[in-house]
C-alpha cells in the first residue's frame, strides 16, 4: 500500500496529443500517446489524491478516475479552466498542438484535377500552462519541456515564462523515452532551482517519482 501523502489534494492531469481538425475526417496531431499523462494519473490517485484526467485518448485511460474527454488544445484549455479555482495542483503531461487550421473544412476536402498542392492556413493556439500561470492562486503548477535539442536552457526558460512551480525536462525524439515508450527519463527542475534527475526508468515509476516530490511541496 502507498502512503496518503495527497489525500484531500485535487489534481487535474492531461494526457495525450491535441486533434485539430483540418475537416470532418482530417486532422492534425503529434506522437504523444497519452502513457505518460495516464501514469502520473494513476500515481496521483494512489497516493490518495481526487483526479481528473483530461485526456484527448479516453479509450485507453486507466480505470477508475474520472476521466473527461476532449480533442483540441482549445477544448482541452476549456475542460481545465473550469476546474482550476477547485483544484489544488495541474500537471501537463498533454501535447497541445501549438497550432490549429484557420477554418476548418465543412465537407472533406477534395482532389482536385490540374492542383497538385493545397495550402492549409495554421493559427496560434492559446499556451493553456502559460494563462494558467497567470491566474495562479496557490495552485501547484508543473509541465513538460518536450525538446530535441538544448533541454535544461529552453526547460528553465519554460518554467520562467509560463510561472512553473516544477517543469520536467524530457529528451525526445530519440529511441528510447519521450514519445509513446513505455518508458521516460528526464529532469525535474523546480521553480527555487533544485534539479533532479529521474533515470530512465518505467513511466510509471516516473510517475510515482514526480507525484512524491509535488507532494513535498504541496
Ligand atoms: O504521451 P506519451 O506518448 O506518453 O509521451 C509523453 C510526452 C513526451 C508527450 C510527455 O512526457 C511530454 O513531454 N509532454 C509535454 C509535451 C509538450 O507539449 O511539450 P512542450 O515543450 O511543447 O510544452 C511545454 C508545456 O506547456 C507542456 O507541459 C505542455 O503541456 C504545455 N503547453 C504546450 C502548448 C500549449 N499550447 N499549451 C500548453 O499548456
Amino acid at each position: 500500500a502507498h502512503s496518503q501523502v495527497l489525500k484531500g489534494k485535487r489534481f487535474i492531469v492531461t494526457a495525450g496529443g491535441t486533434q485539430e481538425p483540418i475537416d470532418p475526417v482530417r486532422f492534425i496531431s503529434n506522437r504523444s500517446s497519452g502513457k505518460m499523462g495516464y501514469a502520473l494519473a494513476k500515481a496521483a490517485r494512489l497516493l490518495g489524491a481526487e483526479v481528473t484526467l483530461i485526456t484527448t485518448k479516453p479509450k485507453l485511460a486507466p480505470k477508475g478516475l474520472k476521466v473527461v474527454p476532449v480533442a483540441t488544445t482549445e477544448q482541452l484549455q476549456a475542460a481545465i479552466e473550469a476546474r482550476y479555482q477547485q483544484a489544488d495542483a495541474v500537471v501537463m503531461a498533454a501535447a497541445p498542438a501549438d497550432f490549429r487550421i484557420a477554418t476548418p473544412a465543412q465537407q472533406k476536402i477534395k482532389k482536385v484535377a490540374g492542383e497538385d498542392e493545397l495550402k492549409l492556413t495554421l493559427v496560434k493556439n492559446p499556451d493553456i500552462l502559460a494563462t494558467l500561470g497567470k491566474k495562479k492562486q496557490g495552485q501547484f503548477l508543473a509541465g513538460f519541456a518536450a525538446e530535441t535539442q538544448d533541454l535544461e536552457v529552453n526547460a528553465q526558460k519554460k518554467l520562467q515564462h509560463k510561472h512553473l512551480d516544477l517543469i520536467i525536462a524530457n529528451q525526445v525524439g530519440q529511441p528510447e523515452g519521450g514519445f509513446d515508450s513505455d518508458q521516460n527519463a528526464g529532469k525535474m527542475i523546480f521553480k527555487d532551482g533544485t534539479v533532479q534527475p529521474i533515470a530512465l526508468m518505467s513511466k510509471e515509476q516516473m510517475a510515482m517519482v514526480i507525484m512524491t516530490a509535488i507532494s513535498e511541496r504541496l
